[in-house]
């Protein structure tokens, strides 16, 4: 289930490849499959999602996005809040919350399993995000949060980001990374990242022990865990 209550800005989720996202009822609902979505793993469902996205993000409303169960092809999706114009009043709503990725397939790609949230001032934030049973094939940052997004050095003033980001499970996480940081996490200072939750995850680095940074962040490692954590 993917829920999000309003616009909201400051972050970028992005996912890769095929997803399997869990999903519940709610109230006013925008489907992902009215948007042309396929759950079939095979036809590209990028557009589709975005377009859903963008739809609730503009709604006045209370809203989340449906996903129905099944598998979903998707390139590179980088959700942004419809990443403005909002009320000050809705600013303490905005958030992403609950959303469960599994199955998922990273092939020689950037990044992996990431969650990326400018280094701005916000009230918004990210909190019960469950990745489950990932495979990294030479991926370059498999596991990442980088909470200090800011290319160039540009529009972020205070170089903090205000979003809190609470609650990530990384569950079932194994294969290969591509550079020696398999596991990345580097949060705000003003809001550093609480309950983050590593738990059988096994990646390696041209078959030796990769590494794992960590920067205001607080969670823990459960079972096996490769790179050795650094929670
Ligand atoms: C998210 O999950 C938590 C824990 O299961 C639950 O308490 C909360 O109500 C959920 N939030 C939404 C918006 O569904
Ligand atoms: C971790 O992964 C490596 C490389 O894929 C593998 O050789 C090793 O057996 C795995 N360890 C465990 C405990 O699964």
């Amino acid at each position: 289930m993917m829920k999000l209550t309003r616009p909201f800005h400051g972050i970028i989720l992005i996912l890769f490849v095929m997803l399997a996202i869990n999903s519940t009822s709610a109230t006013t609902k925008y489907n992902v499959l009215s948007f042309g979505a396929k759950p079939n793993g095979k036809t590209d469902s990028t557009k589709a999602f975005l377009m859903a996205w963008e739809a609730a993000c503009s709604s006045a409303d209370s809203t989340m996005i449906y996903v129905p169960k099944g598998r979903y092809l998707l390139g590179s999706m980088a959700f942004k809040g419809g990443s403005i114009g909002s009320l000050a009043k809705d600013l303490k709503e905005e958030g992403v919350q609950n959303v469960t990725i599994r199955k998922t397939t990273f092939m020689e790609t950037q990044n992996g399993l990431r969650i990326k949230s400018w280094a701005r001032p916000s009230t918004g934030f990210v909190q019960g995000v469950r990745f489950l049973d990932s495979l990294m094939r030479n991926v370059q940052n498999p596991i990442v949060i980088d909470q200090n997004y800011c290319p160039h050095n540009l529009n972020c003033p205070n170089q903090v980001s205000g979003i809190k980001i609470k609650d990530i499970i990384y569950e079932g996480i194994r294969g290969t990374s591509s550079t020696q940081v398999a596991i990345k996490f580097d949060c705000s200072p003003k809001n550093p990242c609480t309950g983050i939750r590593l738990q059988n995850v096994n990646l390696s680095y041209l078959n030796k022990p990769a590494q794992s940074s960590c920067s205001n962040v607080r969670g823990k490692a459960l079972n096996l865990v490769r790179p050795e954590s650094c929670l």
